[in-house]
């Protein structure tokens, strides 16, 4: 599927060219992507708190296909299509909810129980051969990875463990509390923009002292001469210390000491998952760009705080400032870069490979886009 103009040379960064501009609006290359990345990759759901109660449910979907994450009556998480197995009728249309007794389908009543089990199927008794437990619903693979639960729809997929060596024992150096989280907030927001448009803007300091004044406030708030990003293979992470002589932070006083570690901490998840946490605040941020079309994402934030201690001003506003300050000045990037992607007078630029000022360095850039090739070439 790979036509001339889309073959690229990615062997070296620091004088090669970036991936060509067809891979941010063809349609081919958005198959592909969504047969090699997404079909076979870990698709983060939720937090296991969200699991509490028997019946609590969340359903992802992914393209087409939709999956349900339901907390059974033994505290068990489970994953499993959004699929009636009499005609196939979608189950559930919300994002979250409770079943409550059993899950009903709204076509003909098939009911199925938390377990995924068919319970009852009205007038089925007049059919021949007809055993109940065969029309079960049908598992999707799930794993709780540092908290969080994941779906795949892949059954050879790695392990999240496999996939991302060392990342959990990260996550747990500096979010605060990866067990014991709750659910705050989560927004969701259509980007007309390809996924990884967003994906780039988010993994290179180039542009926070070059762009819009919220990324500048964001920029001294840390000490960004430490800013490191770095890859790990199918993980990387971008951090920074807090700036030590900071007074305010989103419109608040920082008085004093905060939580775990007040870095700016950010760790993304192949291909598509970020767990990050601002300075000074006690939260753990999702960014988690959904493709949907090859020009348009769905950007859902999500925002979780311990749940055992009550929410700082300075958080609450750190939350406020992501949803009304930062977040629309990257997302208003995420537009122009796209637009300007499409030009007759562009195919392809050259990453800002610094290895003396690494903190403005677009080496992860260059590292998410090898891997979103070798994905696709296969
Ligand atoms: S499609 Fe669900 S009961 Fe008929
Ligand atoms: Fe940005």
């Amino acid at each position: 599927m790979l036509t001339k103009e889309m073959t690229w040379d990615y062997s070296d960064p620091s004088t090669g060219f970036s991936l060509p501009a067809p891979y941010f609006y063809d349609s081919r290359v958005f198959e592909e992507e969504k047969r090699s990345i997404f079909m076979k990759c870990w698709h983060v759901v939720g937090h296991v708190n969200e699991f509490r109660e028997a019946g609590s449910f969340v359903c992802q979907d992914i393209f087409e296909q939709s999956v349900i994450v339901v907390a059974d009556r033994e505290g068990q998480i489970r994953a499993f299509h959004n699929a009636c197995q009499h005609r196939g009728n979608r189950l559930i249309n919300e994002r979250r909810g409770k079943i409550p007794a059993v899950l009903r389908c709204a076509y003909h009543s098939w009911c199925y129980g938390l377990d995924g089990a068919l319970r009852a199927a009205p007038r089925s008794e007049c059919l021949k051969n007809f055993d109940k437990t065969m029309f079960g619903l049908k598992p999707v693979r799930l794993e709780i990875f540092a908290g969080f639960v994941y779906v795949t729809l892949d059954n050879d997929a790695k392990s999240l463990a496999e996939m991302a060596p060392g990342a959990e024992e990260e996550m747990r150096r500096f979010l605060p509390d990866l067990d014991n989280l709750k659910l705050v907030e989560e927004v969701d927001v259509i980007v007309p923009a390809n996924w990884k448009v967003i994906q780039e803007n988010s993994i290179e300091g180039y542009h926070f002292d070059l762009s819009g004044p919220v990324h500048k406030q964001l920029a001294a708030l840390i000490d960004f001469k430490s800013y490191r990003l770095t890859p790990h293979g199918e993980w990387w992470t971008y951090m920074a210390p807090p700036n030590a002589g900071a007074k305010t932070a989103y419109g608040q006083p920082i008085a004093g000491a905060t939580w775990q570690t007040d870095w700016f901490f950010n760790i993304g998840l192949w291909p598509n998952t970020t767990l990050y946490c601002f300075p000074f605040t006690d939260m753990v941020g999702t960014f988690i760009m959904i493709p949907l079309e090859p020009e348009k994402s769905l950007l859902r934030f999500g925002y979780y705080a311990p749940d055992h201690r009550p929410i700082p001003e300075l958080t609450k506003s750190a939350i406020a400032w992501m949803n009304q300050e930062l977040g629309p000045e990257d997302i208003a990037l995420n537009v122009s870069n796209q637009k300007g992607l499409h030009s007759m007078g562009f195919h392809q630029g050259r990453y800002l490979i610094d290895e003396q000022h690494v903190n403005q360095s677009e080496h992860l850039v260059h590292h998410f886009h090898k891997l979103c090739y070798q994905a696709i070439r296969g």
